[in-house]
């Protein structure tokens, strides 16, 4: 595993973080195993990575309790020096921006230009935020009968366990880092294994920030082994995960069964994207758009239901066909490029597999529907039209570029229809009269509505499923009090 050289658009990389990160310090695996992460563009191995199992999570929880100990240089070290550290996270990350921007797209098949316009800003961004945060977690004080003095502490929940995704690597470590750190826990996070290398270079940033050690430990590998063995260790007191809802059923259910370790779960969606004959017809057109396809559709959050009023439908699915067959798609480092790979085989496979079920099932293929180019894992932009939610596409998350537009007639109807369905993350509607669309927010079951939008996202705005779509929010003041226990102190006057 020595440092590896590699092209990335028009520059190169040196890609030294390939180990696992544990106590500040880069080891491999105990059992010297390690796996490949591979370009989805092309399907080539780009080097190799230490790949954590029980053994190493195991030092790794050893690591982060003795960080976590009261007494530590961390527990030690005044809330406002944690922000500047934070903060200092923050700066060497926009320094070296562009190179992660270049990993981040060589490692997940995202474009570039995308990386470094969205995913890097948002991190740096969601730092900064929870930074700001480190010396405003406080208690209350409270009246209670007696002659008592009663008050509460938010204390750091202590080693928590973090397990992210592919599908933003940079962008989900900083939702997890971020407030883990502000509230003064330690932590043990592991990446997505088709996308180690940000997270890892990450590593290196903190590092060079100050951090004591201990504080992070970052374990590559793979979900049914270091995964596990985190979500069950008995020394870890939080875990949070983001992922598939299968899988977020597997930490809980292991949770309950080791220590009653805390549960965050940010899972899948199938989130219904409303449009009202009544909206701005063109921004409607671009806004269901984007909420489908950006990043290959590789979204939690993706509007991949897209229900559009019947008085405006057929123009509705006219143009929105017609801006799906302009997408384009190709190399992540051209900088026209709109659309990349999906992250790998298993994930293309999956697609190309829910766009046979559309078929058969009878919803109407307008665009694409088939593999782009001949090498890389590549999915055409594809639309059906005449979805409904008794066909598989309209029901489960396909996680991919696959448009699912359903028609319907009424405002009660539409509401009825968009919660008929087990997850609950977002949902949107387009509308320019103001009372449908507070009918929508209030009547949809989802953790996020957006109106006239789709996707906006700030550190400071919690984000989280209602139903199955997951446990408790991220980000803002919602998602710092998961990384906080609340003490309540009672002194007899
Ligand atoms: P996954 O849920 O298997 O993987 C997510 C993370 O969990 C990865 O770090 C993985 O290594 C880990 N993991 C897997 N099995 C585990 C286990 N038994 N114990 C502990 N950790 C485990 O998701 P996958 O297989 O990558 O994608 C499958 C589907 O999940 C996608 O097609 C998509 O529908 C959904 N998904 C949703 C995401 C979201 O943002 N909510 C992100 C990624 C996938
Ligand atoms: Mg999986």
């Amino acid at each position: 595993m020595a440092t590896a050289t590699l092209t990335a658009g028009d520059k190169k990389l040196n890609v030294s973080a390939t180990k696992l990160l544990i106590n500040n310090e880069w080891v491999n695996a105990e059992s010297g195993k390690t796996f490949e992460t591979i370009n989805p563009a092309t399907g080539d191995v780009i080097c190799q990575v230490a790949e954590s199992d029980a053994a190493d999570v195991k030092k790794a929880v050893k690591a982060a309790r003795a960080a976590f100990d009261s007494g530590s240089k961390w527990r030690k070290m005044p809330a406002s020096k944690r922000g500047a550290l934070i903060n200092r996270l923050a700066d060497l990350i926009e320094q070296n921006a562009d190179e992660l921007a270049r990993l981040e797209s060589l490692d997940n098949g995202k474009p570039y230009a995308v990386a470094k316009a969205a995913d890097l800003p948002l991190t740096v961004a969601c730092y900064r935020y929870y930074a700001g945060w480190t010396d405003k977690i406080h208690g209350k004080t409270i009246p209670i009968n007696g002659p008592y003095f009663c008050y509460t502490r938010h204390e750091p929940v202590g080693v928590c366990g973090q397990i992210i995704p592919w599908n933003f690597p940079l962008l989900m470590q900083a939702w997890k880092l971020g407030p883990a750190l502000a509230a003064g826990c330690t932590i043990i996070l592991k990446p997505a294994e088709q996308t180690p290398l940000t997270a890892l270079r990450v590593g290196e940033l903190i590092v060079e920030a100050g951090f004591p050690p201990g504080v992070v430990n970052i374990l590559p590998g793979y979900g049914p082994t270091a995964g596990a063995a985190i979500a069950n260790h008995v020394d870890v007191d939080k875990v949070a995960f983001t992922g598939s809802t299968e899988v977020g059923k597997l930490i809980m259910e292991a949770a309950a069964r080791s220590n009653l370790k805390r549960v965050t779960l940010e899972l899948g969606g199938k989130s219904p994207n409303i449009v009202f004959a009544d909206a701005d017809m063109d921004q409607a057109i671009e806004g269901a758009h984007f909420a489908l396809f950006f990043n290959q559709g590789q979204c939690c959050c993706a509007g991949s239901r897209l229900y559009v009023e019947e008085r405006c439908y057929d123009e509705f699915v006219e143009k929105s066909v017609a801006r799906a067959k302009k997408r384009t798609v190709g190399d992540p480092f051209d900088p026209k490029t709109e659309q990349g790979p999906q992250v790998d085989k298993d994930q293309f496979t999956k697609v190309m597999g829910y766009i046979e079920a559309g078929k058969q099932e009878g919803a109407k293929l307008l665009a694409g529907g088939k593999r782009w180019g001949d090498r890389g894992f590549f999915v055409e932009p594809t639309v059906f039209a005449d979805v409904n939610e008794e066909m598989k596409i309209g029901q489960e998350e396909i996680f991919g570029p696959v448009m699912s537009i359903i028609k319907f007639k009424s405002l009660d109807e539409v509401v009825e229809r968009a919660n008929r369905n087990m997850y609950g993350l977002a949902a949107a509607v387009w509308t320019r009269d103001i009372t449908k669309a507070h009918a929508i927010a209030n009547g949809v079951r989802a953790g996020t509505v957006w109106v006239n939008c789709y996707d906006v996202f700030d550190a400071a705005a919690p984000f989280g499923g209602f139903k199955q779509s997951g446990i408790g929010r991220e980000l803002g003041e919602y998602g710092l009090a998961n990384y906080t226990e609340v003490k309540t102190v009672t002194v007899k006057l």
